[in-house]
């Protein structure tokens, strides 16, 4: 653990300082500011000179100012002679831009994948990406991390009685009957259904939520659509009372006065992303920490 330096970008310091704290070291000295024109300054304040050096950076919104923070900090650690530089980037932006929908579209998480591999990074750890193919974009060492157990967990404790947990489509049934088989639940998922010619949809419940504790875990919450939805479908059929985790709590536009309107008991989501101000605007909002799960991780990768 010697060799082991652990820096922290400006996204997400509280988590950082958790991260630091779980593996009982201090957060090593780094100087970010800005220059009269906005553009971002950094600089390493320690001799890294032949250490392992991990650096921590969620690049949530603003995303493109994080993004560019981080990859300024990796040059300059690579510029200091460190001997090996891991991104930890707790909530991985750009990662929904994984495919070309349309011809002359990027692959912006492919590219953002680049990025820090130029920028001089080794290995990255990151968690819950968003899909298979972000992580076959990610062409570097890469720990992927889920935030799943510490979920799991929360709900355990919860101790609730008839619970379902429901898939928000079809596609996410499987891990939906994993998550319902580690939490003696029942199963049930959304099925979206054309109506007409012109792409309307209309939502079906495939499985018996009457009564239920329902829970859908997702992997992200952005504008809240999806999740709002589902509720208000679930709602409809009868369901006792609805949960939403997700591990990353996005948020954007309108969603925390959605969610605070939706039929929705709490909404749990992770300190991947940091939530003070969204846990002020949204009084069911319950963040859990996977601060360990990182900290483990590092510790792993720090022996190799
Ligand atoms: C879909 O593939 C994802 O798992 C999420 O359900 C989706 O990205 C959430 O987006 P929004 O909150 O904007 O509906």
């Amino acid at each position: 653990m010697s060799k082991l330096l652990l820096f922290s970008g400006t996204s997400n310091l509280k988590l950082a300082k958790k991260v630091a704290r779980e593996l009982n070291i201090k957060l090593r000295k780094l100087t970010i500011s800005r220059f009269p024109d906005n553009e971002t300054y950094c600089r390493i304040e320690e001799a890294i000179e032949g250490k392992h050096v991990f650096i921590i950076q969620s690049t949530c919104n603003p995303g493109n100012e994080n993004l560019m923070e981080l990859l300024i900090i990796i040059d300059a650690a690579k510029r200091s002679k460190a001997k090996r530089i891991t991104a930890i980037i707790p909530y991985y932006g750009y990662a929904r831009q994984d495919r070309q929908v349309k011809p002359g579209e990027p692959i912006s998480a492919a590219l953002v994948a680049k990025l820090i591999k130029c920028a001089g990074a080794d290995s990255i750890i990151t968690m819950d990406l968003h899909s298979k193919a972000v992580e076959k974009a990610i062409r570097m060492r890469k720990v992927h991390l889920h935030a799943l157990p510490v979920i799991i967990e929360y709900f355990k404790k919860k101790k609730l009685k008839d619970t379902c947990v429901v898939a928000p489509d079809k596609g996410a049934l499987k891990s939906a009957k994993m998550q319902a088989k580690m939490l003696k639940a029942d199963v049930a998922y959304i099925e979206k259904r054309r109506v007409s010619a012109h792409e309307v949809v209309a939502q079906q419940i495939v499985g018996n939520v009457q009564g239920k504790n329902c829970i859908i875990i997702d992997d992200i919450i952005s504008t809240a659509g999806t999740i709002c939805e589902a509720a208000r479908v679930l709602k409809k059929a009868g369901a006792k009372s609805i949960y939403v985790a997700a591990t990353h709590g996005v948020f954007a536009g309108r969603a925390l006065q959605k969610l605070s309107r939706a039929p929705i008991k709490e909404v749990i989501v992770t300190d991947t992303i940091p939530q003070e101000e969204n846990k002020k605007r949204l009084k069911k909002l319950k963040v859990l920490s996977v601060a360990k799960l990182f900290a483990n991780a590092i510790k792993r990768l720090a022996k190799h």
